[in-house]
């Protein structure tokens, strides 16, 4: 899709991934609406092209609202990237009730919920539906037990859409970073990072690249795409040494 006067709507757009992606459609010529909760009051972005909005996407009235904002500044939109989602770094059984259906509203139900509703309101138009998962989602790590299965529901639920939609317009994109210098990690409450270490630009620079070309599956990290394929039997030993550290970590505490 050529971006070239696009309207998009980036959420998570105040830091990290979200915000460098921001610039980079900016750059391409696109429209853009960027959502989060603080975004009206950090955004150090300016330009005559971007908006912005707070909104807490836990809540589905603030879904309905982005819609609707969305329609009186730009009438459509082309391309939705669901990129809002954090995680809550700890055992699984640290992390309460509460908690767990907090994060599960953000990052997984107020997604579909987003797609549904892209569905909805633009019927057969053509859109490309950009959905920010994890290497998580695919390849499960200690300490990250609620938020990896929040990403891989995901994974699953555009799998299918993908084969439900088959014969529309709709162009569905999933894509899978490795770990990403971001606020990510300290939001998180992580103890330490997971190697291989991105930066949010270079993530950024490759969901719009693969905006351009249409890619169902985007990859950041190269060494993850092709590891994963041609050498699974070094991903048994890396979570090996991701379970030490985890152990390590906890027995510290
Ligand atoms: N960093 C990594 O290692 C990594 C790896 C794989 C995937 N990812 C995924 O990449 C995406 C972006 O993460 P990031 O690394 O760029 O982290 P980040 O810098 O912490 O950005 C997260 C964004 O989500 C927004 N957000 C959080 N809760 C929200 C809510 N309830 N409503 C609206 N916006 C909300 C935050 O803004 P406000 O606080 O202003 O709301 C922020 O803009 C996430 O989905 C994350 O799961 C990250």
């Amino acid at each position: 899709m050529n971006l070239n006067g696009k309207y998009v709507v980036v959420t998570g757009a105040s830091s990290g991934i979200g915000k460098a992606l921001v610039a980079n459609l900016l750059k391409e010529g696109a429209f853009v609406l960027g959502i989060s909760r603080t975004i009206e009051k950090t955004m150090d972005i300016t330009h005559a092209r971007l908006w912005v909005k707070n909104l807490d996407l836990s809540k589905k009235t603030a879904i309905d609202e982005l819609f609707e904002y969305a329609e009186n500044c730009f009438g459509t939109i082309d391309v939705f990237v669901a990129n809002a989602g954090y995680a809550n770094y700890g055992p699984h059984a640290s992390i309460d009730y509460q908690a767990m259906k907090d994060l599960l509203k953000v990052n997984t139900s107020g997604v579909m919920y987003s797609a549904k509703k892209m569905q909805e309101v633009y019927g057969e138009k053509p859109f490309n539906f950009v959905v920010t998962l994890s290497a998580i989602a695919e390849l499960p790590m200690p300490g990250y037990a609620l938020y990896g299965a929040s990403k891989a529901a995901l994974d699953n639920y555009f799998s299918a859409i993908r084969l439900e939609e088959k014969k529309t317009n709709h162009t569905y994109q999933r894509v899978y970073p490795v770990a990403t210098r971001t606020d990510f990690f300290d939001r998180a409450d992580a103890k330490y990072l997971p190697w291989p270490v991105q930066s949010p630009e270079h993530v950024a620079k490759k969901i719009t690249t693969g905006i351009l070309k249409n890619k169902k599956k985007i990859y950041p990290s190269f060494l993850y795409k092709w590891g994963k394929r041609l050498a699974p039997w070094f991903f048994k030993i890396y979570l090996m040494n991701q379970r030490k550290k985890f152990e390590q970590h906890a027995n510290k505490q």
